[in-house]
């Protein structure tokens, strides 16, 4: 089962929503002045490593009935191969690369810390800077360990002290050397299902529960939680209260170190003079913006556009630009939701995700010169923008939908794990050498 489900991106991208009311902005911030823009390719650590087998994600891959349609099992092997791949974002000329570090490798049991782990991820945040590229840290790419969701995931009131710790011992091992570290990986996500198109059936939510029931027994627990899965509402104060007290904990090891969240943004459009935007706006972005005042940027997400009727999102305009195989064609989302995210939140903003579904790679090719150049406008009027990395840098495991779609600038063969590089991340890595679209 892949549809319809809160970890399908082709179901999500519909579902996301944007931001909240301008009364939460603060004062707009100009982006430091000396900051090289960053042109970047993303990976997360549960999609791409391989194995990642203390992962409550990885148990639901595995348990009876799942709702995945395949494990992740090697994935692309970058847990052995993560050289490789900076190496590739090097050579394409981008100057930052944006991976996740594993809270389940680094705490493997509760208070057990991993010291080889950690050395692991400062290596790769090490190498990164020796090869010039900036590193972008995701602290959580949606993965937790098992142990933590069988204590009861965001809804366990020791949740925000016990990512702190965590997000302590990976900001005491490699905070000096990180460029911008991200707290949280769109946690607002499944809040935007509540706005899907098609919300979910009651025999997927069905699916769902009984899913991590058996994940919940395989565990010896009552429960499974995740943030992913499930009812969001109790899990959002437990994940707000985190990204404050990680806030806190990282500042507290290395006080000038960027620290933000990203956020799942579509471009939101109202329809009709009842339409529910700011509604949406407000209860998918407000709880998250109501703590980012202190935050040094904002992460933005964006997969397209989202047309906002009076309680749900609806159908695009039967005029809109389609792509081949359906499905909407607007790279420009991605500037529009950087105009609105400063425009909310007063904070400089950095696309940490922007990218295509697509089999057919000449169709990314062709969406990032636009996307890119929507985000240069952007910029051309003020907009403070840090920086645009992609995602994705590989085909990877896209979570329920398991290998199928391909959001890769590059393709990896499923048995050797060879890398091939697309015509399309050679399209950004020009776009990138020569500092924008105009150039490029
Ligand atoms: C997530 C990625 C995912 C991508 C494409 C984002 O929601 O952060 O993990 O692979 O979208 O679906």
């Amino acid at each position: 089962m892949t549809a319809g489900t809160r970890f399908d991106r082709r179901e999500m991208i519909g579902l996301g929503a944007a931001a909240v009311a301008a009364a939460a902005a603060g004062p707009l911030r100009a982006a430091p002045a000396s900051h090289p823009f960053l042109w970047g390719a993303a990976t997360a650590g549960h999609q791409v490593e391989g194995n990642n087998i203390n992962a409550d994600i990885w148990l639901l891959e595995q348990v009876k009935p799942t709702i995945f349609a395949e494990p992740s099992g090697d994935a692309c092997d970058s847990l052995h191969r993560w050289r490789e791949d900076v190496a590739i974002v090097k050579a394409l000329g981008l100057n930052c690369y944006r991976f996740s570090v594993e809270w389940s490798r680094i705490e493997p049991a509760p208070g057990q810390f991993s010291q080889a782990w950690l050395d692991h991820y400062a290596r790769i945040v090490d190498h990164c800077r020796e090869q010039g590229l900036a590193p972008v840290v995701t602290f959580n790419h949606f993965t937790t360990p098992r142990w933590f969701a069988a204590a009861g995931g965001w809804e366990n009131p020791d949740a925000p002290d016990l990512f702190a710790r965590y997000c302590d011992r990976v900001a005491r091992a490699m905070a000096a050397g990180i460029s911008h570290a991200l707290t949280f990986n769109e946690p607002n996500l499944a809040l935007g299902g509540n706005w899907a198109i098609h919300p979910l059936s009651q025999a997927m939510r069905d699916a769902v529960a009984a899913c991590c029931a058996a994940a919940a027994k395989a565990s010896g627990s009552d429960r499974f939680s995740l943030l992913n899965a499930g009812d969001p509402a109790p899990m959002i104060s437990g994940v707000v209260a985190a990204h404050v007290a990680a806030r806190a904990a990282i500042r507290a090891v290395r006080s000038d170190l960027p620290i933000g969240m990203s956020l799942a943004i579509p471009d939101n459009v109202a329809v009709g003079a009842d339409s529910g935007i700011e509604r949406k706006r407000a209860e998918v972005y407000g709880p998250f913006f109501a703590v980012m005042d202190k935050d040094d940027f904002i992460g933005v997400q964006t997969y397209g556009r989202a047309f906002v009727g009076a309680d749900r999102d609806v159908d695009p305009p039967a005029d809109a630009p389609k792509r081949p195989g359906g499905g909407e064609w607007f790279p420009a989302a991605i500037g529009n939701v950087v105009r609105y995210a400063y425009k909310a939140t007063g904070l400089p903003v950095m696309v940490t995700e922007n990218g295509i579904d697509a089999a057919d790679d000449s169709e990314r090719e062709r969406f990032i010169p636009e996307a890119v150049a929507s985000v240069e406008a952007a910029r051309h009027d003020g907009v403070p923008v840090l920086g645009y990395i992609h995602w994705s840098l590989l085909d990877n495991f896209e979570w329920m939908s398991g290998y199928g779609p391909k959001f890769g600038l590059v393709s990896v063969d499923r048995r050797t794990f060879k890398r091939t590089v697309k015509p399309s991340a050679k399209r950004l890595g020009a776009i990138a050498r020569a500092g924008g679209v105009r150039a490029g």
